[in-house]
């Protein structure tokens, strides 16, 4: 009787486990079969009703049972992992022959490219490149590159004060100073950054500018260094054809100074719309490092002379791109940017 249940039962259990399509299913099975309150088990409770020489092979052939459904049950578990692994790679392969998501890369704005273009020429003649604060006291924007108590530049309708002292930097002439100051000659130095003034925002001013400042001092500087730092400047910025013109002017650091005109692109010189007739085009200041700013500096200017200048970047970009109104530079409209 005992005997023909177990067969009748690992038949049964041999067929689920045939039928069953996934892990749970198999589950079940082990469960309703072989668990602890399962069918077996409850066969193998009336064991106690044998007689002592049938119990052996009774025993021995449950045994074979439990086997014969364990070992079933092993080898649909690893086919039905097959066949789930089959299935995922048929489902989840990737189409590398799909077009990708298209990526827009970025590119860097004109005045950064300028200013790298710049930085690349004067790394060339041995400058490196300095930093000074935005935050700045007027001890280094003014005293000390000789602006006397009353010049106009203190004005507070021109500059941003912070209180008497501190100040937005209006020009980066203020790291000169910084830079002599902790530096003894041979200096070569060009200082890119933020520069403020309140200027009412319009094609050619803005309250937030940017500036370039170049500073060389050594034994035997000349006006003729100067000359030559910056057409090379200007020659690696615009092309071998630029024409420079050095016009006397002053600046309170510097003696003697000199504005430097481009020669208009446009017209050769002849006078246009671009350069409102005149043929040239005011790009910077410069000139030869003032004695009195040498000194204050601990630089003794009978042993040691300099130039410096200073140049507006966006002044330097609107010419190189032909762009006629400096506002375009801070808007950040990409379908300006993506021009250039
Ligand atoms: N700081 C001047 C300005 O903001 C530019 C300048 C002129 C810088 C002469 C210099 C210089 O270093 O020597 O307009």
């Amino acid at each position: 009787m005992l005997r023909q249940n177990l067969e009748e039962l690992r038949g049964k259990a041999l067929q689920a486990v045939r039928d069953a399509r996934d892990a749970a299913a198999l589950e079940t099975i082990r469960v309703g079969f072989l668990g602890k309150k399962g069918e077996l088990t409850a066969i193998l409770k009336r064991m106690g009703s044998l007689s002592p020489d049938e119990r052996p092979s009774v025993g021995a052939f449950a045994n074979d049972v439990r086997a014969a459904v364990e070992s079933a049950l092993e080898s649909a578990s690893g086919r039905i992992a097959e066949k789930e692994l089959e299935r995922r790679l048929a489902e989840e392969t990737v189409d590398v022959t799909l077009p990708g998501n298209p990526f827009r890369a970025g590119r860097r704005h004109p005045m950064q490219t300028v200013l790298d273009d710049v930085t690349k020429i004067f790394l060339g003649m041995g400058f490196s490149v300095a930093e000074g604060p935005e935050v700045e006291t007027t001890y280094y924007c003014f005293d000390a590159l000789n602006h006397s108590p009353d010049h106009p530049a203190r004005d507070p309708q021109d500059t941003f004060y912070f209180d008497d002292e501190t100040i937005l930097r209006t020009q980066t002439s203020s790291v000169q100073i910084r830079v002599m100051e902790k530096e003894k000659p041979p200096i070569r130095i060009i200082s890119p950054g933020r520069t403020y003034r309140k200027d009412e925002i319009d094609a050619t001013h803005s309250a937030h500018f940017h500036q370039i400042e170049g500073l060389a001092v050594d034994k035997g500087i000349t006006m003729a260094d100067l000359k030559g730092a910056l057409h090379t400047m200007m020659t690696g910025l615009y092309g071998s054809g630029v024409k420079l013109r050095f016009r006397p002017h002053h600046f309170p650091y510097t003696e003697p100074s000199a504005e430097v005109d481009l020669q208009c692109f446009a017209c050769q010189g002849k006078g246009c719309r671009m350069c409102k007739d005149e043929g040239w085009i005011e790009m910077l200041g410069s000139g030869m490092v003032h004695p009195a700013v040498l000194e204050r500096c601990g630089v003794d200017p009978d042993v040691y002379s300099g130039f410096a200048f200073g140049v507006g970047i966006e002044r330097l970009t609107l010419m190189r791109y032909k762009i006629n109104d400096m506002r375009l530079l801070y808007e950040n409209d990409v379908r300006f940017l993506r021009q250039f």
